[in-house]
């Protein structure tokens, strides 16, 4: 295991990246730890085949320093960190691995917290947890938060709902036709919360499966081929729910929707859309505020898992996002910027208070 501390000379600003080898198993692992100014720093391990140990080191770093910012705007007491596991899942995972994995983020007593993410799933917690007390996104029966996405959805909703009384002057979908791109596991669940509060839904997925609930659930949902004929449609808000890079050069001028908010992470496909988009007149709600509800349900394993006070948290996605949209309208920057304002403002104000000796 190498281990070198952030001495400034990283340009990328991580307090902490650690690198992990065990050769019997075949893992390879890379911590990476942005900030601990507010906490344990906690992000899920991803597990993917990268082509190189370059790629793998540039997703760890731009992963956590993400979750920092996403953990600082959903008001925990977490810092920001992101594992990667370099290899193919299909053929690597195992038993061994993970558990050695497990022990490696044991290693750094708890400046670390893992969860899941791509490639890695509740029950791979379940046995990263034998070795470690640093995991979250168990499974129920080992005193987890269970499935992420529910309040996920949940926290989009609120999202959604702050950007309609910003702009409408009412904090409801009634009477709005929302698009939904994605009915996977954070989609379903936004449609039913979207049903419930009066809005029309307009959906579509890839995948025949999510198509046929949707058909058989709800049939008032209405169905479109694909996602440029859900965004080129007469609808308000769009909300990309499926894969990263929704917002590009190509899908930002078809936009009819006045406001943009949705669960997938990464929306903006690069730096400068989110100028375009306010060049448009589209609001739009950044992913990583939006989508929080995830962390904050698998969050709230570390004091033990309670769902309703995770959900109260999660609710409060709605005050932050109404706080993005005042504040970038007060700067006159777009919310993307606004929103790394206030988690920097947090990072900081709270990160001082170390400085404060307590004898
Ligand atoms: N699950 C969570 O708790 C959580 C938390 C934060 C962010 N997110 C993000 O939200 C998004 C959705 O997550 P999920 O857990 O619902 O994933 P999922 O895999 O369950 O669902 C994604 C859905 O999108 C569909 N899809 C893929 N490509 C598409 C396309 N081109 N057009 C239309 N549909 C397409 C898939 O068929 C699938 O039904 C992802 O980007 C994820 O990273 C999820």
């Amino acid at each position: 295991m190498g281990v070198f501390i952030n001495d400034g000379s990283d340009a990328d600003g991580h307090e902490q990246v650690v690198f992990c080898q065990d050769r019997h198993t075949g893992l390879r692992a890379i911590i990476g730890i942005y900030s601990t100014a507010l906490g344990p720093a906690l992000g899920g391990t991803r597990f993917y085949p990268y082509a190189s140990e370059e790629e793998a080191l540039t997703d760890v770093l731009r992963l956590s320093r993400g979750m920092a910012y996403k953990n600082a705007l959903a008001g925990l007491d977490l810092g920001g960190g992101k594992a990667v596991i370099w290899g193919d899942p299909g053929q690597l995972k195992s038993e061994g691995l993970l558990r050695a994995y497990g022990r490696f983020v044991e290693s750094l007593h708890g400046r670390y917290y893992t969860a899941c993410d791509v490639g890695t799933y509740v029950a791979d917690m379940d046995v990263i947890a034998r070795e470690t007390r640093f995991v979250t996104g168990r499974s129920v029966e080992h005193g987890g938060a269970g499935d992420s996405s529910i309040l996920t959805a949940w926290g989009v909703f609120q999202g959604m709902r702050a950007a309609a009384e910003h702009l409408w002057g009412s904090p409801t979908l009634a009477g709005r036709r929302v698009g939904v791109a994605g009915l996977g596991k954070v989609g379903r669940y936004l449609v039913a919360h979207l049903i419930d509060d009066g809005a029309s839904v307009v959906a579509t997925d890839v995948n025949e499966a999510a198509l046929a609930w949707a058909r058989t659930t709800y049939p008032q949902i209405d169905l479109v081929s694909d996602t440029n004929a859900l965004i080129t449609g007469d609808i308000d808000v769009y909300a990309p729910c499926a894969l990263g890079g929704a917002l590009d050069d190509d899908t930002v001028p078809l936009l009819r929707a006045k406001v943009v908010t949705g669960a997938a992470n990464n929306q903006l496909a690069h730096p400068g859309i989110e100028k375009m988009l306010e060049e448009r007149g589209i609001l739009y709600t950044p992913d990583y505020v939006v989508n929080a509800g995830g962390v904050i349900q698998v969050a709230d394993e570390i004091e033990g898992f309670n769902f309703e006070r995770a959900k109260l948290r999660a609710t409060k996605i709605f005050d932050t996002t109404g706080q993005i949209l005042r504040l970038a309208d007060d700067e006159g920057v777009p919310p993307a910027v606004a929103a790394d304002r206030l988690a920097e403002r947090r990072m900081a104000e709270v990160g001082r208070l170390r400085t404060i000796y307590l004898g």
